[in-house]
């Protein structure tokens, strides 16, 4: 958009005054306070820095060479060597109209050369466990993040990388032939499975012979006995059923579901090869990585610091003493497949802030295995807070369960019902219920996107719900009042972009808004950072309501009131497009 416009152009004269400069650093901004113009730079003062040179005079003569009058007013010089931009009405006109004739929403995607594959995995929830409040925080930010990679047109492969093998299989398989209520087993299958794993569990700490025999079950399963092998099956059958039910509810959809157990084949020869490279070694029977010592303690992931402050061994343990390999030997062979299977550019796990030691371990280790491989590929653990219940303290049900993301989903539902049903008694039941599914589901994502995915946030039905302010119903409102001016005027809006004529300050304040949504996808895209994204569509669900409220549309004369038809229209196809990547759907009434 006209930021990258101006950018280059910008960078065009920095080469013309200073030949062998590395511009790739010069970049042209929105404005952080508008009443200095419309967009800005700060890159000169780091460039006249890095020469010596006197930054006020650097900019003088960058300013001379620069060519932008088609675009812009005079560029002003301000402070020690600030640009400001700001637009002549005329260009900021021609992008709405080149918008409106549907050459662009405002953003550009990825060309074939500059896509990138990108990797997603998130959800993961595991077998035979109620997928609960923190799965949902998983599944809400992986599936933005892949929504939006998507629309910049990047190849994104998503992989729910489900927890199905370990130990607790076990004391399922004991629990599955001596305790099972088959009744129960079909009303609610991962609930019965909880059930006899809690059970055996606590009878495991109890007595010790059940301890044994789960561990007997245990290597029976791994040994390949079919018996065991088919419980295993059905039960990871029976967990899929419920969390497909989950994910259709979210409309949420993945490439791949490649469990942990999907990498048993490869194990023994990775941790072989990893001994055999040096890499891992024998330690008490088991054999794990350790430090190398290249890196100094505290930036080194195998190594922790003790109460006394002493440095010591914090190794990756890749198999145990019994001969098992475990989640990080799962993940070495995961991230491996991933590369040479996928060519993944990228990897991005969406797991909770619990993890950090896991996944610096895991890169770290990968790096020295294949450091080739991983000098080519970018891999981020994307982790994020808890969600707080409004005492402050981890979310749970009033008996102090874990809240189940679908009795949670059914609640969100049922109280935007109340919601709809007071508001628009006129409209029939199904309507209602249709509304308030989007609006409930919406009112649930919306408000665990909008925070800085590291921070922790409270939980609060009162907040997430209400009418006015940074909500979900309050930006999905907002486009059904532009949706339906829109298809009230449609019949007469003959698309004539040039009939776009911004002389209202709300109007010009609204389409300058609209040209920032590729740089808010590219930001929110490029550090798995949705937040940017809600707090955008809020803000133009507000400057839309200021407009709306200031400027007539239909009762406009014209050519006011093409001009503003088009406004219209294009605020909705923008917020319709950045709820869709926020996994929330636009209702056309509410
Ligand atoms: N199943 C794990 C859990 O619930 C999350 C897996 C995350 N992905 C990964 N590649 N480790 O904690």
């Amino acid at each position: 958009m006209l930021h990258l416009i101006l950018g280059s152009r910008l960078r065009a004269a920095v080469t013309a005054v200073l030949p062998d400069a590395d511009v790739s650093d010069v970049l042209v901004r929105p404005a952080a306070d508008t009443q200095f113009g419309d967009y800005q730079s700060n890159a000169l003062m780091a460039a006249a820095k890095a020469r010596k040179l006197n930054p006020r005079q650097l900019a003088t003569d960058v300013v001379a060479k620069l060519d932008v009058a088609d675009l812009c007013e005079p560029v002003e010089i301000a402070g020690p060597g600030f640009l400001n931009f700001r637009l002549k009405p005329g260009a900021l006109a021609d992008v709405l109209a080149s918008a409106a004739r549907g050459e662009h929403l405002f953003f550009a995607k990825a060309t074939p050369e500059t896509a990138r594959t990108v990797v997603i995995d998130f959800s993961s929830p595991n077998v035979a466990k109620p997928m609960h409040v923190g799965h949902i925080r998983s599944t809400i930010l992986g599936d933005s993040l892949a929504r939006t990679l998507r629309l910049l047109g990047h190849r994104v492969i998503t992989d729910n990388h489900i927890g199905d093998w370990g130990t607790q299989f076990g004391m399922l398989l004991i629990g599955w032939k001596t305790l099972m209520d088959r009744a129960a087993l079909e009303r609610d299958p991962i609930g019965e499975l909880e059930r006899i794993y809690k059970a055996v569990n606590t009878a495991c700490k109890e007595t010790p012979d059940t301890l044994a025999a789960a561990r007997a079950e245990l290597v029976k399963l791994q040994s390949g006995d079919t018996e065991n092998l088919a419980i295993w099956h059905e039960m990871i059958r029976l967990s899929q059923v419920q969390f497909d039910a989950v994910y259709g509810r979210l409309g949420v959809q993945f490439d791949h579901t490649l469990g942990e157990s999907f990498y048993n084949p490869w194990l023994k020869a990775l941790v072989d090869d990893l001994v055999a490279k040096g890499i891992a070694r024998v330690s008490e029977g088991a054999i794990a990585v350790f430090s190398d010592g290249t890196l100094p303690p505290k930036s080194d992931p195998l190594r922790v610091q003790n109460r006394e402050g002493e440095w010591a061994d914090d190794p990756l343990l890749v198999q145990k003493s019994d001969g098992a390999s475990n989640y990080a030997t799962t993940d070495l062979a995961t991230l491996d497949h991933r590369l040479k299977e996928w060519g993944a550019d990228e990897i991005v796990y969406v797991v909770g802030g619990p993890q950090q030691p896991h996944f610096n371990k895991l890169f770290h280790v990968f790096h020295r295995w294949q450091p080739g491989a991983s000098a080519r590929v970018k891999l981020l653990h994307a982790w994020f807070g808890s969600i707080l219940g409004e005492d402050g303290k981890p979310f749970k049900t009033r008996s102090g369960d874990t809240v189940k993301l679908a009795d949670l989903l059914d609640e969100a539902e049922e109280r935007a019902l109340k919601v709809v049903a007071e508001k628009r008694p006129d409209l029939d039941p199904a309507a209602q219920r249709e509304i308030a599914r989007k609006v409930g589901l919406g009112a649930v994502k919306y408000q665990d996107l909008l925070s800085n995915r590291q921070s922790d946030y409270v939980f609060s039905w009162d907040k997430m719900l209400a009418l006015a302010g940074n909500t979900a119903v309050y930006v999905q409102y907002q486009f059904t009042r532009a949706n339906k001016v829109v298809r009230d005027g449609a019949p007469t809006l003959g698309l004539q972009p040039s009939a776009i004529r911004l002389t209202e300050p709300a109007e010009s304040a609204l389409a300058k808004h609209l040209l920032h949504f590729g740089l808010t996808l590219e930001a929110a895209a490029d550090d798995c950072r949705p937040n940017f994204l809600v707090n955008y569509l809020y803000e133009l669900a507000t400057l839309f309501s200021r407009f709306y409220d200031h400027c007539p549309v239909l009762k406009a004369e014209e050519p006011a009131r093409t001009s503003r038809l088009i406004l219209c229209d294009l605020t909705a196809r923008v917020l319709r497009q950045g709820l869709d990547c926020l996994g929330i759907e636009a209702p056309e009434v509410m």
